[in-house]
Protein backbone atom coordinates (compact mmCIF):
# COMPACT_ATOMS: atom_id res chain seq x y z
CA UNK A 1 0.00 0.00 0.00
CA UNK A 2 1.24 3.09 -1.08
CA UNK A 3 1.64 6.13 1.77
CA UNK A 4 0.10 9.47 0.74
CA UNK A 5 2.65 12.32 1.28
CA UNK A 6 2.70 13.31 4.80
CA UNK A 7 2.37 17.26 3.84
CA UNK A 8 -0.07 16.38 1.15
CA UNK A 9 -3.62 18.65 1.25
CA UNK A 10 -4.79 17.52 -2.70
CA UNK A 11 -7.73 15.78 -1.28
CA UNK A 12 -8.08 18.15 1.57
CA UNK A 13 -11.11 20.40 2.88
CA UNK A 14 -10.07 23.57 4.38
CA UNK A 15 -11.61 26.33 6.55
CA UNK A 16 -9.35 29.90 7.05
CA UNK A 17 -9.79 32.98 8.57
CA UNK A 18 -7.90 35.76 7.75
CA UNK A 19 -6.69 34.98 4.22
CA UNK A 20 -7.05 38.64 2.70
CA UNK A 21 -3.67 39.31 3.53
CA UNK A 22 -0.58 39.09 5.72
CA UNK A 23 0.29 35.32 7.14
CA UNK A 24 -3.20 34.12 5.38
CA UNK A 25 -2.44 35.19 2.35
CA UNK A 26 0.47 33.80 2.10
CA UNK A 27 -0.99 30.33 3.67
CA UNK A 28 -3.93 30.02 0.35
CA UNK A 29 -0.12 30.30 -1.94
CA UNK A 30 1.46 27.40 0.04
CA UNK A 31 -1.37 25.36 0.25
CA UNK A 32 -1.68 25.54 -3.78
CA UNK A 33 2.32 24.42 -3.72
CA UNK A 34 1.26 21.12 -1.53
CA UNK A 35 -1.48 19.69 -3.48
CA UNK A 36 -4.07 22.75 -3.68
CA UNK A 37 -7.09 21.80 -1.34
CA UNK A 38 -10.52 22.96 -1.53
CA UNK A 39 -10.52 26.50 0.59
CA UNK A 40 -13.34 28.51 2.28
CA UNK A 41 -12.25 31.62 2.97
CA UNK A 42 -14.13 33.64 6.10
CA UNK A 43 -13.20 37.45 5.88
CA UNK A 44 -14.21 40.90 6.27
CA UNK A 45 -12.32 41.07 3.28
CA UNK A 46 -12.37 38.76 0.26
CA UNK A 47 -9.19 37.22 -0.40
CA UNK A 48 -7.82 37.70 -3.92
CA UNK A 49 -5.47 34.68 -3.83
CA UNK A 50 -7.13 30.94 -4.43
CA UNK A 51 -9.99 29.97 -2.75
CA UNK A 52 -12.95 28.13 -3.91
CA UNK A 53 -15.56 29.74 -1.49
CA UNK A 54 -15.81 32.93 0.35
CA UNK A 55 -17.79 33.54 3.47
CA UNK A 56 -18.19 37.09 4.65
CA UNK A 57 -17.45 37.04 8.40
CA UNK A 58 -16.88 39.51 11.44
CA UNK A 59 -15.04 37.36 13.93
CA UNK A 60 -16.03 39.28 16.37
CA UNK A 61 -19.89 39.18 15.24
CA UNK A 62 -21.49 35.91 17.35
CA UNK A 63 -23.98 36.19 14.74
CA UNK A 64 -22.07 36.22 11.90
CA UNK A 65 -19.55 33.69 13.13
CA UNK A 66 -22.89 31.61 13.41
CA UNK A 67 -23.97 32.73 10.19
CA UNK A 68 -20.38 31.39 8.60
CA UNK A 69 -21.30 27.68 10.55
CA UNK A 70 -24.04 27.51 9.09
CA UNK A 71 -23.20 28.17 5.42
CA UNK A 72 -20.72 25.28 5.90
CA UNK A 73 -21.93 22.22 5.21
CA UNK A 74 -20.03 19.11 4.83
CA UNK A 75 -17.06 17.17 6.40
CA UNK A 76 -13.81 19.47 6.68
CA UNK A 77 -9.82 18.54 7.36
CA UNK A 78 -8.25 21.66 8.54
CA UNK A 79 -9.63 24.86 10.39
CA UNK A 80 -7.41 27.39 10.60
CA UNK A 81 -8.15 30.39 12.79
CA UNK A 82 -5.70 33.15 11.72
CA UNK A 83 -7.66 36.29 11.53
CA UNK A 84 -6.43 38.94 14.30
CA UNK A 85 -6.48 42.12 14.98
CA UNK A 86 -4.09 44.52 17.10
CA UNK A 87 -5.05 46.71 20.21
CA UNK A 88 -5.03 49.58 17.59
CA UNK A 89 -9.04 48.57 18.19
CA UNK A 90 -10.78 49.09 21.55
CA UNK A 91 -9.93 46.27 23.89
CA UNK A 92 -13.47 44.53 23.69
CA UNK A 93 -13.08 44.15 19.92
CA UNK A 94 -9.86 42.75 20.06
CA UNK A 95 -11.17 40.01 22.27
CA UNK A 96 -14.10 39.28 20.57
CA UNK A 97 -12.20 38.51 17.25
CA UNK A 98 -9.14 37.32 18.51
CA UNK A 99 -10.77 34.95 21.39
CA UNK A 100 -14.39 34.50 21.33
CA UNK A 101 -14.90 34.36 17.68
CA UNK A 102 -12.05 31.55 17.38
CA UNK A 103 -13.38 29.60 19.80
CA UNK A 104 -17.29 29.92 18.17
CA UNK A 105 -15.98 28.82 15.00
CA UNK A 106 -13.68 26.20 16.75
CA UNK A 107 -16.59 25.00 18.36
CA UNK A 108 -19.65 25.12 15.83
CA UNK A 109 -17.17 23.89 13.42
CA UNK A 110 -15.79 20.49 15.63
CA UNK A 111 -18.54 18.20 14.58
CA UNK A 112 -17.40 18.46 11.11
CA UNK A 113 -14.17 17.90 11.22
CA UNK A 114 -13.22 14.49 10.35
CA UNK A 115 -11.11 12.25 12.10
CA UNK A 116 -7.47 12.83 11.42
CA UNK A 117 -8.38 16.10 11.23
CA UNK A 118 -6.87 19.72 12.72
CA UNK A 119 -7.83 22.99 14.02
CA UNK A 120 -4.55 25.32 13.84
CA UNK A 121 -4.36 28.59 15.76
CA UNK A 122 -2.41 32.04 14.90
CA UNK A 123 -1.50 32.74 18.55
CA UNK A 124 1.50 34.94 18.86
CA UNK A 125 4.71 34.94 21.04
CA UNK A 126 2.67 37.85 22.81
CA UNK A 127 0.62 35.66 24.63
CA UNK A 128 3.46 34.11 26.29
CA UNK A 129 2.65 35.29 29.73
CA UNK A 130 0.27 32.82 30.66
CA UNK A 131 2.09 30.69 33.26
CA UNK A 132 2.31 33.81 35.50
CA UNK A 133 -1.58 33.80 35.79
CA UNK A 134 -2.64 30.25 34.47
CA UNK A 135 -5.86 30.35 36.84
CA UNK A 136 -7.53 33.58 35.79
CA UNK A 137 -6.86 32.21 32.21
CA UNK A 138 -8.39 29.21 32.73
CA UNK A 139 -11.24 31.13 34.55
CA UNK A 140 -11.46 33.40 31.80
CA UNK A 141 -11.71 31.05 28.30
CA UNK A 142 -14.88 29.32 30.58
CA UNK A 143 -16.87 31.97 30.44
CA UNK A 144 -19.24 31.68 27.50
CA UNK A 145 -21.05 34.82 27.44
CA UNK A 146 -19.32 38.01 25.73
CA UNK A 147 -21.25 40.14 27.85
CA UNK A 148 -19.61 38.35 30.63
CA UNK A 149 -16.60 37.98 29.14
CA UNK A 150 -16.34 42.15 28.61
CA UNK A 151 -17.52 42.50 32.45
CA UNK A 152 -15.02 39.85 34.05
CA UNK A 153 -12.23 42.17 31.71
CA UNK A 154 -13.12 45.09 33.13
CA UNK A 155 -12.88 43.89 36.92
CA UNK A 156 -9.36 42.40 35.42
CA UNK A 157 -8.32 45.30 33.46
CA UNK A 158 -4.44 45.16 34.99
CA UNK A 159 -4.19 41.92 33.58
CA UNK A 160 -6.03 41.86 30.51
CA UNK A 161 -4.68 45.42 29.84
CA UNK A 162 -4.83 46.72 26.30
CA UNK A 163 -6.64 42.59 25.45
CA UNK A 164 -3.94 41.52 22.33
CA UNK A 165 -1.40 39.84 24.55
CA UNK A 166 -3.90 38.41 26.72
CA UNK A 167 -6.69 37.70 24.12
CA UNK A 168 -3.52 35.53 22.51
CA UNK A 169 -2.82 34.38 26.37
CA UNK A 170 -6.62 32.66 26.19
CA UNK A 171 -5.62 31.19 22.45
CA UNK A 172 -2.63 29.50 23.98
CA UNK A 173 -4.02 27.90 27.39
CA UNK A 174 -7.07 27.19 24.90
CA UNK A 175 -5.20 25.62 22.53
CA UNK A 176 -3.85 22.87 25.15
CA UNK A 177 -7.01 22.77 26.99
CA UNK A 178 -9.66 22.19 23.68
CA UNK A 179 -7.13 19.49 22.85
CA UNK A 180 -8.41 17.08 25.04
CA UNK A 181 -11.89 17.51 24.10
CA UNK A 182 -10.74 17.63 20.12
CA UNK A 183 -8.58 14.41 20.47
CA UNK A 184 -12.05 12.65 21.78
CA UNK A 185 -12.83 13.22 17.86
CA UNK A 186 -9.21 12.40 16.79
CA UNK A 187 -9.48 15.58 15.92
CA UNK A 188 -5.89 17.47 17.39
CA UNK A 189 -5.81 20.96 17.94
CA UNK A 190 -2.31 23.12 18.08
CA UNK A 191 -1.21 26.90 17.75
CA UNK A 192 1.71 28.60 16.25
CA UNK A 193 3.40 31.25 17.95
CA UNK A 194 4.75 34.25 15.97
CA UNK A 195 7.27 37.11 16.96
CA UNK A 196 6.49 40.16 14.38
CA UNK A 197 6.01 39.15 11.17
CA UNK A 198 6.21 41.95 8.02
CA UNK A 199 2.51 42.26 7.45
CA UNK A 200 -0.06 45.24 7.38
CA UNK A 201 -0.70 44.38 10.73
CA UNK A 202 3.23 45.14 12.27
CA UNK A 203 2.68 49.09 11.68
CA UNK A 204 -0.16 48.59 14.53
CA UNK A 205 2.30 47.00 16.65
CA UNK A 206 4.75 49.38 15.91
CA UNK A 207 2.07 52.06 17.62
CA UNK A 208 0.85 49.83 20.12
CA UNK A 209 4.16 48.17 21.29
CA UNK A 210 6.39 50.83 20.12
CA UNK A 211 8.25 50.67 17.41
CA UNK A 212 11.50 50.35 19.80
CA UNK A 213 10.23 47.26 20.73
CA UNK A 214 9.24 45.82 18.11
CA UNK A 215 12.86 46.13 16.41
CA UNK A 216 14.29 44.77 19.90
CA UNK A 217 12.30 41.45 19.84
CA UNK A 218 13.27 41.02 15.43
CA UNK A 219 16.42 42.15 16.51
CA UNK A 220 16.93 39.85 19.61
CA UNK A 221 15.50 36.82 16.99
CA UNK A 222 18.97 37.12 14.75
CA UNK A 223 17.83 40.71 13.39
CA UNK A 224 15.61 39.13 10.46
CA UNK A 225 11.64 39.69 10.80
CA UNK A 226 9.91 36.27 10.18
CA UNK A 227 7.80 36.65 6.72
CA UNK A 228 4.01 35.75 6.33
CA UNK A 229 5.58 33.06 3.98
CA UNK A 230 7.47 31.58 7.00
CA UNK A 231 4.38 31.26 9.71
CA UNK A 232 2.31 29.72 6.94
CA UNK A 233 4.71 26.98 6.60
CA UNK A 234 4.54 26.26 10.09
CA UNK A 235 0.49 26.73 9.87
CA UNK A 236 0.45 24.39 7.12
CA UNK A 237 2.92 21.76 8.95
CA UNK A 238 0.36 21.68 12.42
CA UNK A 239 -2.27 21.19 10.02
CA UNK A 240 -1.23 18.28 8.15
CA UNK A 241 -0.62 14.56 8.24
CA UNK A 242 3.14 15.50 8.75
CA UNK A 243 2.38 16.23 12.51
CA UNK A 244 -0.49 13.77 12.98
CA UNK A 245 1.00 12.93 16.85
CA UNK A 246 1.64 16.89 17.91
CA UNK A 247 -1.68 18.23 19.95
CA UNK A 248 -2.25 20.90 22.20
CA UNK A 249 1.06 22.18 21.49
CA UNK A 250 2.49 26.09 21.52
CA UNK A 251 4.90 26.15 18.63
CA UNK A 252 7.24 28.90 18.65
CA UNK A 253 8.15 30.12 15.72
CA UNK A 254 10.33 33.05 16.86
CA UNK A 255 13.64 32.22 15.88
CA UNK A 256 14.55 31.15 19.17
CA UNK A 257 13.26 34.18 21.29
CA UNK A 258 11.25 32.54 24.13
CA UNK A 259 14.38 30.40 23.89
CA UNK A 260 16.52 32.83 24.66
CA UNK A 261 14.35 34.61 27.51
CA UNK A 262 14.07 31.06 28.91
CA UNK A 263 17.42 30.38 28.78
CA UNK A 264 18.46 34.23 30.40
CA UNK A 265 20.16 35.15 26.64
CA UNK A 266 17.87 38.44 25.73
CA UNK A 267 20.16 41.48 25.63
CA UNK A 268 18.20 44.26 26.71
CA UNK A 269 20.32 47.12 26.67
CA UNK A 270 18.64 47.69 23.25
CA UNK A 271 15.63 48.57 25.26
CA UNK A 272 16.98 50.91 27.80
N1 LIG B 1 2.08 40.62 12.18
C1 LIG B 1 2.64 40.26 13.33
O1 LIG B 1 3.67 40.81 13.76
C2 LIG B 1 2.02 39.13 14.14
C3 LIG B 1 2.78 38.54 15.17
C4 LIG B 1 2.23 37.49 15.89
C5 LIG B 1 0.97 37.04 15.60
N2 LIG B 1 0.24 37.63 14.60
C6 LIG B 1 -1.09 37.11 14.30
O2 LIG B 1 -1.11 36.63 12.97
C7 LIG B 1 -2.47 36.59 12.51
C8 LIG B 1 -2.54 37.11 11.10
O3 LIG B 1 -2.23 38.50 11.14
P1 LIG B 1 -1.32 39.22 10.04
O4 LIG B 1 -0.11 39.67 10.72
O5 LIG B 1 -1.24 38.37 8.84
O6 LIG B 1 -2.18 40.54 9.79
P2 LIG B 1 -3.13 40.99 8.59
O7 LIG B 1 -3.79 42.25 9.07
O8 LIG B 1 -2.37 41.05 7.31
O9 LIG B 1 -4.18 39.81 8.49
C9 LIG B 1 -5.32 39.74 9.31
C10 LIG B 1 -6.43 39.11 8.49
O10 LIG B 1 -7.58 39.06 9.33
C11 LIG B 1 -8.67 39.68 8.66
N3 LIG B 1 -9.55 40.28 9.65
C12 LIG B 1 -9.34 41.40 10.40
N4 LIG B 1 -10.40 41.63 11.18
C13 LIG B 1 -11.29 40.63 10.94
C14 LIG B 1 -12.58 40.33 11.45
N5 LIG B 1 -13.18 41.10 12.35
N6 LIG B 1 -13.21 39.23 10.96
C15 LIG B 1 -12.63 38.44 10.02
N7 LIG B 1 -11.42 38.69 9.50
C16 LIG B 1 -10.76 39.77 9.96
C17 LIG B 1 -8.03 40.72 7.75
O11 LIG B 1 -8.90 41.13 6.70
C18 LIG B 1 -6.82 39.94 7.26
O12 LIG B 1 -7.14 39.08 6.19
C19 LIG B 1 -3.29 37.37 13.55
O13 LIG B 1 -3.98 36.47 14.38
C20 LIG B 1 -2.21 38.10 14.34
O14 LIG B 1 -2.63 38.41 15.66
C21 LIG B 1 0.75 38.65 13.86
Amino acid sequence: MTQSHPFDYSSKRVVITGAFSGVGAALLDVLVELGGPEVIALDIKKPEGPISTFIETNMGSVSSVAAAIDAIDGPIDVLFNNAGIAATHPVEDVMAVNWLGLRQLSEGLLPQIEAGGAIANTASIAGGQWPGHLQEVLECISIESPEELFGWCGEHAELVGDGYAFSKECVQVYTMKSAKDTLAKRVRTNSVCPAPIDTPLLPDFNKTMTEKTIDWTIDQAGGTIATPRDIAMTLSFIGSDASRYVNGVNLDVDMGFNAFMTTGQLDFSGLA
